[in-house]
């Protein structure tokens, strides 16, 4: 065995490192032993592999902790990306892991729906990841047996919508799956968009023929995000329970959450590169230009970017992730299954960004002055591995974390091209937009997966990772207190602290 301090001890060092956690910044070298960091020092002894890091921000490798490779479809759209293109983008872009979803569809087994995600992920995916479960069927069966066994298997977040007619559930099921996650302790990751306020105007706009792109928006307003918002906060409250509110839009549903979060609530909330980069302005256009930018909720305008950046700035945010949902612009299974005149309510929702993610909020967050270089971490590798029940395993640069790194260019102007991306889709609504920040070498457990624009991983390197109970899932204390409406109840608090990870200061 080798020791720490002579020769040869480690597999790799990174020199000269100016390192950034969500909490600190210091200079060290970093020495990488059997994939994992085994030593934070100044002048450690040579490494059987030298990289230099001088003058260069060395950053936890980014967590996507919501993003979609090779899920099913209903309506005969296939995305573009599989385990194998998505996991090497996200190393291109400074992601090391990627937590994508395995989606029930209607009557089916949510156990089966996690093994037919194993299928298509295991022995494909560049980088490590795991997975949420969409629950899209929430019988008693699913909510009873299925959930509690696949949490205790490390399955331990799943996504609910209140949209979607093949997805959504109704309050009374949204119960039922909040009141599983409490007993088991998961985090439920909630769409929040009013299925019925939705469907009440598109219904209406397309029976007038009001069918392009920017219907699509104007069918989605903000109303109907912060309707759903606040009834996604109230079920959770009535239950005492930790809720995530997924790709947050603008300023309506911030002050729901904002709102919930002054008063006590343990409320969650993400938000994504399309509501800080993109408005409803880009789903206009001709032949159906603006369907690349399809997405739910839309993008909105620009007041509504000011209103995320500043929730990113002051806490209401916990992570900032891409919801990659890859369909290709042109050619069958795309955004246009019609063609051209594809009506918007047939053209699937989504938009790419795994690899652009840390890149844009480096360079518009970090560069210039939106935000420090640690909020920055936080917001997009250790914050989401707490949320997910990943942490200190990923999200963190410490001693015994996996030795997962980004060694980041900045002050470097590059224009973004679909050209040099590495996603299997046709397009990316950032073309032509320029950054200041690209990573220049991406580590995954300590192997090169990106050097110098160029891919290095290989397929089946990423690992399966079981996510432990999230310590931000875990109910108040007090239950008497917050929600003497339970206390009468048995069987509330059947989970216990054990195999939590890690815990989020701000929105607790
Ligand atoms: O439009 C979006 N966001 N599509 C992906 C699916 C989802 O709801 O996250
Ligand atoms: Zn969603
Ligand atoms: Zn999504």
């Amino acid at each position: 065995m080798s020791l720490p301090d002579s020769p040869g001890a480690y597999d790799l060092v990174v020199r000269n490192a100016r390192v950034a956690t969500a909490a600190d910044v210091f200079e060290t070298d970093i020495g990488v032993r059997d994939g994992r960091i085994a030593a934070l020092a100044r002048g450690l002894p040579a490494g059987a592999r030298e990289i230099d890091a001088a003058g260069r921000w060395v950053l936890p490798g980014g967590v996507d902790a919501h993003c979609h490779l090779a899920q099913k479809t209903g309506d005969g759209s296939v995305m573009a990306d599989d385990f194998r293109s998505g996991t090497r983008s996200a190393a291109c872009g400074g992601t090391t892991t990627v937590i994508p979803f395995a989606a029930q569809l209607k009557g089916e087994s949510l156990a089966q729906a996690v093994r037919d995600y194993h299928a298509v992920a295991d022995g494909q995916a560049c980088i490590d990841y795991a997975f949420h479960m969409i629950v899209a069927d929430a019988t008693p069966s699913v909510t009873n047996e299925e959930l509690p066994a696949l949490i205790d298997q490390g399955y331990t977040s799943f996504k609910i919508y209140m949209t979607y007619d093949d997805l959504k559930l109704d309050d009374r099921q949204i119960l039922d799956v909040l009141y599983a996650a409490r007993r088991h302790g998961a985090m439920t990751m909630i769409h929040a968009e009013s299925s019925d306020c939705i469907a009440w105007l598109a219904d209406r706009m397309l029976a007038e023929g009001l069918d392009t792109p920017p219907y699509h928006a104007l069918s989605r307003p903000p109303v109907a995000e912060r309707e759903a918002t606040h009834r996604a906060i109230s079920l959770a409250e009535l239950l005492d329970t930790p809720i995530l509110i997924v790709h947050v839009s603008g300023p309506d549903a911030i002050e729901q959450i904002r709102w919930a979060q002054t008063r006590g609530l343990k409320i969650y909330a993400e938000t994504c590169p399309q509501y800080l980069f993109l408005t409803a302005a880009d789903l206009e256009g001709d032949l159906l230009h603006g369907a690349r930018c399809i997405c739910s909720p839309p993008p909105r305008d620009e007041a509504a970017q000011q209103a995320v950046w500043n929730g990113l700035a002051n806490g209401t945010f916990q992570v900032f992730s891409s919801d990659h949902a890859p369909f290709r612009f042109d050619g069958p299974g795309g955004k246009k299954p019609e063609g051209e005149h594809t009506p918007f309510n047939h053209v699937p929702n989504g938009i790419p960004g795994l690899e652009t993610r840390l890149p844009l909020l480096f360079s518009e967050g970090v560069l210039q002055g939106r935000m420090d270089i640690n909020d920055f971490v936080a917001l997009t590798s250790t914050q989401p591995a707490k949320l997910y029940g990943l942490y200190p395993r990923k999200g963190t640069i410490a001693i015994g974390t996996d030795a997962d790194m980004v060694i980041w260019d900045t002050g470097i102007t590059r224009v973004i091209r679909n050209g040099d991306l590495h996603h299997n889709v046709d397009y990316t609504p950032y073309e032509g937009r320029t950054v200041q920040a690209w990573p220049a070498i991406t580590l995954s457990r300590g192997q090169v997966v990106y050097a110098d624009g160029v891919f290095q991983g290989q397929a089946g390197q990423g690992r399966f990772l079981r996510c432990d109970r999230p310590a931000p899932a875990r109910p108040r204390r007090a239950t008497r207190r917050h929600a003497p409406w339970l206390s009468a109840l048995s069987r509330m608090d059947a989970w216990t602290d054990a195999g939590t990870a890690g815990d989020v200061g701000d929105a607790a």
